[in-house]
């Protein structure tokens, strides 16, 4: 079986983890928990959300974490610190953080557009246009997602046409990576391996990321195949933490976390794949931030390892 030789971990837990609690998270807190990931050797972390606070509570502190993280970037002068941006006010908010690389997020499901940005598929790829040209005019990279790469929690199986549409749309637009959202983590290796297969058709395999929530205990099988088909970007989330606000399920429950970066970890050290984590300090930041929100460490690597 082919892998790739390392792997590079988009850690999103302070972001994707942290947007979703019902425990509010002061901006010590949130800092500390993004030292601890750079300190565990993270180089990749998604620290905050600059979309509206009315929208997302959680994020509302992202311009204080960022400006405290601006003090410190000489400590982790390889860290990236990346946030998503929703629209030009987002990307302009960013930009007074000092933030260098941004994610735009669309959806791959109208239902689930309206739902989580408030516009149609196209009208959001309409407003991302004028961002991204000003964010590369700025030297800020930028970052796609796409939500609902596989199913959506309000129109049930999403088209693979579609999720190719929107990639080559994002891409086209400046985006230097796509990475594909299982925001409701229905996928399993089968759906994966679909989507994968008519992605890279047209798409090199390092333009591609996969963003795996695990509500239903298959994303680290969805990894698996991701790697075998030659992906090597992997987003995660320290704890499992986290999941969308606006990705209820049918049952009123919630989408849960993405795969958690402790369990990826070990699968990746298991397979001899580089990626430069130290498992032990990772698992300390899991414990810090499980602690702090109250509730069970959500890896199944951070528990056995304790
Ligand atoms: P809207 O209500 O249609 O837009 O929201 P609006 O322009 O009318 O703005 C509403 C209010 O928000 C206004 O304030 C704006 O100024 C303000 P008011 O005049 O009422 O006082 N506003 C902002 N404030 C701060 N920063 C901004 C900003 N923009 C507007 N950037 C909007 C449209 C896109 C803003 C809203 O729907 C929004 O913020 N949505 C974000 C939802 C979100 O963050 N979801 C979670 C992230 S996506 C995700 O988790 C999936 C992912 O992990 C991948 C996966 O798992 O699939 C990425
Ligand atoms: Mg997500």
């Amino acid at each position: 079986m082919n892998y790739p030789q390392s792997v590079k971990i988009v850690e999103v837990g302070p972001r994707d983890g942290l947007q979703n609690e019902k425990v509010a998270v002061d901006v010590a807190t949130k800092v500390e928990l993004i030292n601890q990931l750079a300190e565990a050797g993270l180089s990749y972390i998604e620290a905050g959300s600059f979309v509206s606070p009315k929208w997302v509570p959680q994020m509302a502190g992202s311009d204080q974490v960022f400006a405290q993280l601006s003090t410190q970037l000489s400590e982790h002068s390889n860290t990236v610190y990346a946030a998503l941006a929703p629209n030009l006010r987002g990307l302009e908010r960013a930009m007074e953080c000092g933030v260098k690389e941004v994610a735009v997020f669309a959806a791959a499901s109208e239902s689930f557009s309206q739902k989580n940005i408030n516009c149609s598929i196209a009208e959001s790829i309409e407003r991302f246009k004028p961002l991204a040209e000003q964010a590369l005019a700025n030297d800020i990279r930028l970052r796609g997602y796409i939500s609902c790469v596989v199913g959506c929690p309000y129109e049930g199986s999403v088209s693979t046409e579609t999720v190719a549409r929107i990639a080559k749309q994002l891409l086209a637009m400046g985006c230097y990576e796509i990475s594909l959202g299982d925001t409701i983590g229905v996928g399993t290796p089968a759906s994966i391996e679909k989507l994968l297969s008519r992605l890279l058709e047209e798409i090199p395999a390092e333009k591609l990321a996969v963003h795996l929530h695990d509500t239903y205990g298959q994303a680290l099988a969805n990894v698996l195949i991701a790697l075998q088909m030659g992906i090597s970007v992997i987003d995660s989330s320290v704890a499992g933490l986290g999941g969308c606000p606006y990705a209820k399920l049918a049952n009123g429950g919630a989408a849960s976390g993405n795969l958690a970066t402790e369990d990826l970890v070990y699968m990746l050290n298991g397979l001899g794949i580089e990626h430069g984590v130290d498992l032990k300090k990772l698992i300390a930041a899991g414990n810090f931030i499980s602690q702090k929100l109250q509730r069970a460490n959500g890896s199944k690597v951070g528990i056995a390892l304790q």
